[in-house]
């Protein structure tokens, strides 16, 4: 996984080279995000996971505890697949690493609403960015983020839905 360095290399490469952000909470990642990440991978050259702030919601993990759950998703290897944050603007952010594209997932007609305000304003902010919305996998569409940290509160079963180090760290937080 590529390192996060300057963003220069980036923006040198936006001729060549696809970049997508795929920007969310993260609260923590799902197998429904990471069936995102991979499929878009298969439309863009690079991919950056990035987590921002969703001022409605306050994080059950800490930003490097979410960040490091993302890490601990992709192979090392992969070096298509960067892991960041940001706090100001998502637009800026995307144009300035030389994206082209956010990247959202879209599990009901419930998201769309709010998905097509984000997008229209992320338009009128930054007409270079364009967002593109991928459907998300059948097998996931029924979950969240909030849903799974309801069910591990609980002592229910989230095994398949998150990665296995996910589930150690849901039920190691609600144990504590
Ligand atoms: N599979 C399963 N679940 C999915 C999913 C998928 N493929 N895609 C999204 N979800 C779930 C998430 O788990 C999340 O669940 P939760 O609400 O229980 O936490 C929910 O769908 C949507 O969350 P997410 O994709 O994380 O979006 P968000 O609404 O929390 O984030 C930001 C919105 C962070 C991208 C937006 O606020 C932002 O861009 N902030 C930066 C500041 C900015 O630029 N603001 C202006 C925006 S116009």
């Amino acid at each position: 996984m590529a390192e996060e360095k300057s963003y220069e290399p980036f923006v040198q490469d936006k001729v060549s080279q696809k970049i997508a952000v795929y920007p969310g909470t993260f609260d923590p990642i799902t197998m429904g995000h990471i069936d995102i990440v991979n499929r878009s991978l298969e439309i863009f050259d690079q991919v950056i996971i990035v987590i921002a702030n969703n001022p409605a919601k306050a994080a059950l993990f800490a930003l490097e505890e979410r960040l490091q759950m993302i890490r601990d998703c992709f192979p090392l290897t992969e070096k298509r697949i960067t892991v960041s944050y940001v706090e100001g603007l998502l637009v800026d952010y995307a144009y300035k690493r030389g994206a082209t594209a956010i990247v959202r997932g879209l599990r009901a007609v419930s998201d769309f609403e709010y998905e097509f305000q984000l997008a229209l304003m992320n338009r009128r902010l930054e007409k270079e960015v364009e967002t593109v919305f991928l459907m998300t996998g059948l097998r996931w569409i029924y979950i969240s983020s909030s849903i799974i940290k309801d069910v591990a509160r609980h002592g229910g079963d989230i095994s398949g839905l998150v990665p296995d180090h996910v589930c150690e760290k849901l039920r190691h937080k609600f144990m504590s």
